[in-house]
């Protein structure tokens, strides 16, 4: 059993992390509009990986016999000054995404909730990928700034693949 503190925190959370779906979707329509498919891409596999975060909260919460009362999703941001801008804006995110995740393990502990903090571990270590995925990519971007660089970064994005984690089942 949930205590109603967790519960309206994971039901926050999995708002949170379908908005970041929504925004990783908005990304992918604005590398579209800027002729860079393979940046598309790779965010339209953000936005498959964020709706699986926000599943596996979800199935979670049901299971411990939660209740699921899902929220409004605002309008995402839907331009950028530059791929390195939204890319850097993403970053930001998931920093935000970061301190999220650890404000609920903080909370589970609080509430001596020990299976939730054990389930928030996979996104604590989920949060490290997602960082150093979007983190390299900034990086990779300040390199080739805005030159022939950015096709050959975008033939490389161009191959990510959604794989559902390991861990789903
Ligand atoms: Fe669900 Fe990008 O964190």
């Amino acid at each position: 059993m949930l205590s109603k503190k967790m519960e309206k925190a994971f039901n926050d959370q999995i708002k949170w992390e379908y908005f970041s779906a929504y925004l990783y979707l908005s990304l992918s329509s604005y590398f579209q509009s800027l002729g860079l498919p393979g940046f598309a891409n790779w965010m339209d596999v953000q936005f498959q990986e964020e709706q699986f975060h926000a599943r596996k909260m979800f199935d979670y919460v049901l299971e411990k016999g939660g209740k699921i009362q899902l929220q409004g999703i605002e309008a995402p941001q839907h331009t950028w000054k530059s791929p390195l801008g939204a890319f850097e804006f993403a970053l930001n995110h998931e920093f935000a995404v970061t301190k999220r995740i650890n404000d609920l393990v903080d909370l589970a502990q609080k509430e001596r909730d020990h299976a939730s903090a054990i389930f928030l571990q996979w996104f604590v270590t989920e949060q490290v990928e997602e960082e150093s995925n979007f983190g390299d990519t900034v990086n990779k971007l300040k390199l080739v700034g805005d030159g022939g660089g950015l096709f050959m970064l975008d033939r490389e994005l161009a191959t990510r693949v959604f794989t559902p984690p390991a861990t789903a089942a």
